[in-house]
């Protein structure tokens, strides 16, 4: 048997054309086509479309594929129900796994195994789930739900039912690119488990409600909420190098930093950087920039470690007004893409994915009678 690597590290468990990552060269590159050359230019709608069909769409391929996503923006009222009966102080993930795990059981298509069917299901979870976050995002604070503007493009409509009111440009553009550096990132632990499922023949549904489940711990997506919630804590600038050093002290995992596999930095981080300053000084409200840009100097002295994708889509993220809570649920609604993406590439040549363990445990036991132990 081949050698044991904790946490997989550098194992290559399978052959994918979707997503390439160069951890020393700080590429990120999809379907052949390097971020720079997505973000500003494409939105997020059309690198799905590049995604799930390995090429950019025509404009008419374009404007079916957006009509396709609107008419399946509503929701099915019994899972509006459910989101009214959530509690008010539940984890917006846990609701939003639940309510993705209870999507596919009013989806005629959820058992129906071919490419069509999945495809649908893949267009189905894309066009929802940012409608059961914004539900769920404006019903925790005690507001109705804003019915969807699909004709707003995916990120502006999210925006809007979320304020209630259409975003302005800036805004727009900004959190769409965002969507667009979340799309995808080769085998993360949360393609990774809903690679898993699907290997084993379950149904979509079942494969994005595990990711959904992967993708909530706070060493995956949920690192985008702690960063927040440590800039809050630390509050002033002037405070960000004391409260560093007790947390290293402390031996604290300090949120938003380090990655498994970009060594040199991560290169969405450089997009987020940007997005953040540029909503702070619109607000005129830069301090959690500063704090940001203090505490990635810091790390990087004393750690040699860098910002990862989650450190600056915090206060990107903060900037647009939109609640800590959410921000884990927006990475899942923007993973959906590159899920749905390796879920069909996983059935399009699916082998089981069933690896080892090394025993490390007793052996030679013989059994003693229970009332002889
Ligand atoms: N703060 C303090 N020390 C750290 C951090 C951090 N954020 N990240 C890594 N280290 C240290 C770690 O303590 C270890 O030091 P030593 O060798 O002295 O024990 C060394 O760096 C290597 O860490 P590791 O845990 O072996 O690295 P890994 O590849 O297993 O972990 C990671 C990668 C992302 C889980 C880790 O860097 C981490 O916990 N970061 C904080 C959580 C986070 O920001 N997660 C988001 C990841 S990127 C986007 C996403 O997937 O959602």
């Amino acid at each position: 048997m081949s050698t044991f690597k904790a946490g997989l590290e550098d194992i290559v468990a399978l052959r994918s054309e979707i997503c390439f990552i160069d951890g020393q060269k700080r590429q990120l590159v999809y379907r052949g086509y390097d971020i720079s050359e997505l973000v500003g230019k494409a939105t997020f709608e059309e690198v799905v479309y590049l995604l799930w069909n390995g090429q950019l769409p025509a404009a008419a391929e374009l404007e079916r594929f957006k009509e396709q996503l609107a008419a399946e923006a509503a929701l099915p009222e019994q899972l509006v129900d459910f989101l009214k009966a959530s509690p008010k102080d539940a984890e917006p993930m846990a609701v939003l796994r639940t309510a993705v795990s209870a999507l596919g059981l009013f989806d005629p298509d959820t058992s129906v195994q071919d490419r069509e069917a999945n495809r649908r299901k893949a267009a189905r979870l894309l066009a929802k789930v940012p409608v059961i976050v914004a539900y769920n995002g404006r019903l925790r604070e005690g507001k109705d739900p804003v019915p969807p503007k699909p004709e707003l493009g995916l990120a502006a409509n999210f925006l809007y039912m979320l304020h209630g009111r259409e975003p302005g440009r800036m805004d727009a553009e900004v959190f769409d690119a965002a969507l667009i550096l979340h799309a995808d990132h080769e085998l993360n632990a949360s393609t990774f488990t809903a690679r898993v499922v699907t290997s084993t023949l379950s149904d979509v549904y079942s494969a994005v409600t595990a990711a959904i489940g992967a993708l909530k711990g706070p060493l995956h997506g949920g690192a985008n909420e702690q960063v927040m919630r440590t800039l809050l804590a630390i509050g002033e600038a002037d405070r960000v190098d004391e409260w560093l050093e007790a947390a290293l002290e402390r031996k604290e995992r300090i949120m938003g930093f380090g990655h498994r596999v970009y060594k040199t930095g991560d290169p969405r981080a450089d997009y987020l950087r940007r997005f953040s300053q540029q909503l702070g000084e619109k607000r005129g409200e830069t301090k959690w920039y500063e704090m940001s840009r203090r505490l990635e100097q810091l790390m990087y002295e004393k750690k040699g470690l860098y910002p990862n994708v989650d450190f600056y889509s915090a206060s990107t993220y903060y900037m647009l007004g939109i609640p800590m809570e959410l921000f884990t649920p927006i990475f899942a609604f923007s993973r959906v893409s590159g899920w749905t993406a390796h879920i069909l590439e996983q059935l399009d040549d699916n082998r089981l994915i069933r690896p080892r363990a090394e025993y490390v445990g007793p052996r030679d036991q013989t059994f003693v009678p229970v009332d002889q132990r």
